[in-house]
């Protein structure tokens, strides 16, 4: 009994110290597009045809062979095996799951931008300075790169771009989640400044689901200077430890996730000066962890999210309602309600008032 405790922690072990290997896998389905390539072609493909389509002139067929019996594995793709002995030589097909249709770059909503930054050198880089982190504090990016990751995106125009593509495109999939349960908190505003807003994608949708709301996209100027032109919205590069923008409410979505406890309160400050003394508020878009629920199927990504701000934010973490609430109080705002959501974050809605 013994002996098969301790294999099982072995198994256990082995597992953990090789999860890297799905994530690598994954990345390289999407750079090679495999999900799109499946999809282009409307119905399963064999090895063979996907490779054909491969940006490759001699493909290791061999080596994406064991690299989708893995992704079929973890249920990335789906293998239909041809009908035993028929006397023909069918090769099996690989076709899109559930998850792999996330995967295709052209679809309306694709996570791929989301592999591919995560999973980049420069982005994994930090996770290996996390006992230093421990043992001496301070910020894992900043370890690794000698600036943090702002600073590094202001001088990587790469980066930059994978970066704020990764935000986008995780945005248009929360946003309509966002949109679908608080169209109404919206609707009653005339105006909304997007506090770190990247480049613009999540104001955006808000303006296209209440076109009468005047919309403000605050962000460093190297990240607004990419951003694309949307209809009903201003840009504007700036600092929000400074200065934010005054409209009817703050909009920030995975913004104070990124700070530690004494940053957010500066930046919560900020927000009470932009917004109306009275009846102005706060919506913010960032996870609440449930510590002592393990049944909702997102808690392992907002803890995954949480270490990710070891590795990625200036001394940020997610927090659980309990840090929240002292937090909000903390920066001047006396009431809050959370919203659930169907994802990633919750939507907490906050009144100095
Ligand atoms: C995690 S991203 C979130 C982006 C966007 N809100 C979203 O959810 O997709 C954090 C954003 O904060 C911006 N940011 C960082 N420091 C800032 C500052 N001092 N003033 C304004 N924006 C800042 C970054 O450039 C980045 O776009």
């Amino acid at each position: 009994m013994e002996e098969e405790r301790l294999v099982q922690g072995q198994v256990e072990i082995f597992r953990q110290l090789f999860a890297f290997a799905d994530s690598m896998a994954l990345k390289c389905a999407v750079e090679l597009g495999i999900a799109d390539i499946i999809h282009r072609n409307g119905r399963p493909m064999t090895l063979h045809q996907i490779a054909a389509e491969l940006p490759a002139t001699s493909p290791d067929i061999g080596c994406l062979l064991r690299i989708m019996r893995l992704l079929v594995r973890k249920h990335m793709f789906v293998q239909h095996d041809p009908p035993p002995g028929d006397g023909i030589n069918h090769q099996p097909e690989f076709g899109l799951t559930p998850a792999s249709r996330w995967l295709v770059k052209d679809g309306e909503h694709s996570l791929a931008p989301m592999v591919l930054m995560q999973n980049h050198p420069s982005a994994l880089a930090p996770w290996h300075c996390f006992s230093k982190c421990v043992q001496e504090g301070g910020v894992a990016f900043k370890k690794a790169h000698g600036l943090d990751i702002w600073e590094y995106g202001a001088v990587n125009p790469e980066f930059n771009q994978l970066f704020n593509s990764a935000m986008a495109c995780t945005n248009k999939i929360i946003m309509k989640a966002v949109i679908a349960k608080y169209e109404h908190g919206f609707n009653r505003l005339s105006s909304l400044v997007d506090v770190g807003g990247g480049t613009g994608a999540a104001i955006a949708e808000i303006v296209k689901a209440c076109p009468h709301l005047k919309g403000i996209n605050l962000d460093l100027p190297h990240v607004v200077a990419t951003a694309p032109e949307y209809q009903g919205i201003t840009h504007v590069g700036g600092d929000m430890f400074v200065e934010i923008p005054k409209a009817d409410a703050v909009f920030m979505k995975w913004i104070l996730h990124d700070w530690s406890d004494d940053h957010c309160i500066k930046i919560l400050k900020q927000c009470r000066k932009a917004i109306p003394h009275d009846n102005g508020k706060v919506v913010i878009v960032d996870a609440v962890l449930q510590s002592n629920v393990t049944e909702d199927a997102w808690e392992d990504t907002r803890m995954a999210f949480d270490v990710t701000m070891i590795a990625h934010a200036s001394g940020g973490k997610e927090r659980t309602e309990v840090e929240w609430r002292k937090l909000l109080k903390d920066g001047g705002f006396n009431h809050y309600n959370i919203i659930s959501l169907p994802s990633l974050p919750s939507l907490i809605e906050v009144f100095p008032n």
